[in-house]
């Protein structure tokens, strides 16, 4: 008997015990399972995995850049996917009718964004770009407007021709002994010279301020998305927070020399500049002297960030396909022939425009931009809780879309016809959309013909969009190594591009 219960004794607690271990893990198995049913939703896209998945989307959006992962998700998962940022749940969109219903309704006229990150670079509640205070955001928005659009716009095109033409004038001072230009910085100096004639006004140091405009940038896509703790990391945050905060000084300075002329100025002129009016808005106490620093700051950074990375894919993609390049040359002749470039007529440069849409299209600078929902809404069937991120995958978009005859390619058919507005969207529409779409138009297209009408450009050898290196985080750049964007400007002797 004794032997009996020593030997089936142990065999008795040991079924027990396994009983309890496999009712245990049951349980446990039932725990995740609720778990991760109130974390799963019908939209496609990584799975919850207890945690696992926030973190791993997370990070692919930060190791690879937010354009490189929003590309991933889409692909893998399709025109909706649901991933994580920072926990917080986002959603991206490439189909065109999802796009554009965010885009026009007034729901979405927030951004999302690191709130220390935004801190940084002085745009939380502050500025335009992504300020998501909606009522300093629509104050801000009114002065943009006014010096983006109306009577400007005419002026516009006189400053770019100028601008451009002293810059091509110059050439030889930013050509290396090889004969070649750093054609991306070139751009950049004509582009933030026409910013500052069109809304400053104040004497600059352009090679010192692009400096300092590159840096800024850097720093607001490395800091846009990151983790909380990266702030308290003094090696790797102090050195953002310097840059960031090296641009706001400059503007400081030159809003103090603006200051200055404004006070010493006899008279007013009619029409007042961007930056006067910000500075007669904070005299009368509608904006903060931060704010009007952070609004002027991104005035100047818009187009450098943007146009002149535009213009650089626009010359490298005209040097691959050199048909293109012979239509347009012979189009501006023919327009251009008696009137002379300021006077240029931007609306009768039609292969121009397609040129430039199909740039936009093929390869844009800004591939996608960033909103957060401040309403429960349904899109095509998806819910969207408030507060959720949004990713419009706008690049993808123009890729994808049933519409253009040749989606993949590079090609002016994809624009021979009208194009209905929701398929075609680099700028954005509705509330939020660019406030500088309108003037940015007429500037590429005053640059283009004052540089195309001199000169022919020839990017180093064997460099082409699908050679250079490129990042796509924030917005899509070629990355400034060494040589590779560099091009030789050969002067036009006759009227075609085959000339030389
Ligand atoms: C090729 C040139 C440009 C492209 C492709 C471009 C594209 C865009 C896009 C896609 C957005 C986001 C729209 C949205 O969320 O729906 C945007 C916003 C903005 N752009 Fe542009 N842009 C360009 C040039 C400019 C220029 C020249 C300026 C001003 C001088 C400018 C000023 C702005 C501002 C201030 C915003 C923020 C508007 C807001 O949040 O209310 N952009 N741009």
């Amino acid at each position: 008997m004794l032997l009996e219960m020593l030997t089936t004794g142990p065999t008795v607690a040991d079924a027990a015990s396994d009983v309890s271990t496999v009712l245990l893990l049951i349980l446990l198995l039932l725990l995740i399972t609720a778990w991760s049913q109130t974390h799963r939703s019908h939209i496609p896209g990584p799975s919850f995995m207890s945690g696992l998945g926030p973190i791993l989307s997370y990070s692919r959006f930060i190791w690879t850049g937010i354009g490189t992962a929003s590309n991933y998700y889409n692909n893998k998962y399709g025109s909706v996917v649901r991933v994580w940022i920072h926990g917080e749940e986002t959603i991206i969109l490439s189909g065109s009718a999802a796009v554009y219903h965010v885009l026009r309704s007034a729901h979405y006229t927030a951004r999302f964004g690191s709130k220390a990150g935004l801190e940084c670079v002085g745009m939380e509640g502050r500025g335009i770009i992504f300020n998501s205070d909606t009522e300093l955001w629509k104050k801000a928005r009114t002065y943009f407007s006014k010096a983006l659009s109306g009577p400007g716009l005419q002026r516009t095109v006189g400053i770019c021709v100028s601008s451009t033409a002293k810059h091509l004038d110059r050439l030889q001072e930013m050509t290396d002994p090889s004969g070649h230009v750093d054609s991306l910085n070139l751009l950049r100096a004509i582009v933030v010279d026409i910013s500052n004639r069109l809304f400053l006004r104040v004497p600059l140091n352009e090679r010192d301020l692009l400096l300092k405009i590159h840096s800024y940038f850097e720093t607001w896509q490395a800091v846009l998305i990151k983790p909380d703790i990266f702030f308290k990391i003094g090696w790797l945050y102090n050195k953002h927070k310097r840059a960031a905060q090296e641009l706001q000084d400059v503007m400081e300075s030159l809003l103090e020399i603006k200051r200055k002329m404004i006070n010493e100025s006899e008279k007013l002129e009619d029409d007042l500049d961007f930056a006067t009016e910000l500075i007669f808005a904070q005299n009368h106490g509608e904006l903060s002297a931060d704010n009007v620093r952070q609004c002027v700051l991104e005035m100047v950074i818009a187009a450098p960030d943007t146009l002149s990375i535009s213009l650089f894919f626009m010359l490298m993609l005209l040097k691959q396909n050199p048909d293109v390049e012979l239509r347009l040359v012979e189009e501006m002749n023919m327009v251009l022939s008696d009137k002379g470039a300021e006077n240029i007529d931007c609306q009768s440069l039609e292969v121009l425009e397609s040129f430039i849409n199909e740039s936009m299209r093929f390869h844009p600078v800004v591939d996608f931009t960033m909103r957060k929902a401040l309403q429960d809404d349904i899109i095509e069937g998806t819910k969207i809780r408030k507060g959720t991120n949004i990713i419009l995958n706008i690049g993808l978009m123009h890729k994808t879309e049933e519409f253009f005859p040749k989606p993949k390619e590079f090609n002016l058919m994809n624009f021979e016809k009208t194009v209905p507005s929701r398929f075609f969207q680099p700028f954005g529409c509705g509330p939020r959309s660019c406030v500088g779409k309108h003037i940015a138009m007429v500037m590429m297209k005053a640059i283009l013909v004052t540089l195309l009408s001199r000169f022919t450009v020839c990017p180093r050898q064997g460099c082409t969009l699908n050679s250079i290196r490129q990042t796509n985080n924030l917005s899509q750049q070629p990355v400034e190594d060494e040589h590779s964007l560099a091009m030789r400007f050969i002067p036009r002797t006759t009227q075609t591009p085959h000339s030389h």
